[in-house]
């Protein structure tokens, strides 16, 4: 795919059809992925994938958890809305408008819980001693993941709800206890489902942007 069709053409998926990624879809994605640049080459980052059948434990085990009332505890601490810049803030509540604006409010909460019946699941790890620039590794491994994904025709999400009980992650996926499990990307093929369509508006880049 041409680079500025691929830049635009990724966006966050929230319901996946059931067909898994191949295994050589799978490994064509992590090893495009591992050219991302990283802190003197460090390459911080484990992949764990969950796929097929391994996935759908992971989800049940997860739902169970939501229907039990226990409360997402990632390993990389959450913080309050209100403790994000005002810029965050802002852009955050602009989401939301979009989003209802769109009246999926509701499917987005269900798909979330289900955590988008994705067919494949993939963990992102760091590990420990683990410093704050293999995070910033990590999140460029995650965009190259996802592009390379989309490269192939297929579609992803990256999200905190795929990682929100890492205790299961770590029995399921037999995940070290010196592995952080800092986050879930979600790969497949989306469905037509109108969630799928919703794209967030982007600031305008003079906001963004200082050139002297
Ligand atoms: C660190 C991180 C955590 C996220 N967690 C969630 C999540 O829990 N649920 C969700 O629906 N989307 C989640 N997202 C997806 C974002 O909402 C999405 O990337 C953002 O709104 C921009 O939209 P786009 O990916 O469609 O371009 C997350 C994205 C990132 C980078």
């Amino acid at each position: 795919m041409e680079f500025n069709e691929l830049i635009q053409a990724r966006h966050s998926v929230r319901d996946f059809q059931k067909q898994p990624v191949s295994e050589s879809d799978l490994r064509t994605i992590i090893s495009q992925a591992q050219m991302s640049p990283s802190w003197v080459n460090s390459q911080p980052w484990q992949v764990y994938v969950a796929n097929g059948e391994t996935a759908t434990k992971i989800r049940t085990a997860y739902a169970k958890g939501a229907a039990d009332g226990i409360k997402g505890h990632p390993d990389l601490p959450l913080t309050h809305r209100a403790d994000w810049s005002a810029t965050a803030q802002a852009n955050m509540a602009n989401f939301a408008a979009e989003r209802d604006a769109m009246g999926i409010g509701e499917t987005f909460v269900t798909s979330e819980a289900e955590v988008f019946q994705a067919p494949t699941l993939v963990f992102l790890t760091i590990a420990k001693p683990s410093n704050p620039w293999s995070l910033y590794d990590l999140g460029l491994f995650s965009q190259s993941l996802m592009l390379a994904a989309k490269n192939l025709g297929i579609d992803s999400i990256p999200a905190y709800n795929i990682v929100r009980y890492p205790d299961i992650l770590r029995e399921v996926m037999e995940i070290p206890a010196d592995q952080v499990i800092v986050m879930g990307i979600a790969l497949g093929y989306a469905t037509d489902n109108p969630i799928n369509t919703f794209q967030p508006q982007r600031q305008a880049v003079d906001e963004v942007l200082t050139i002297k």
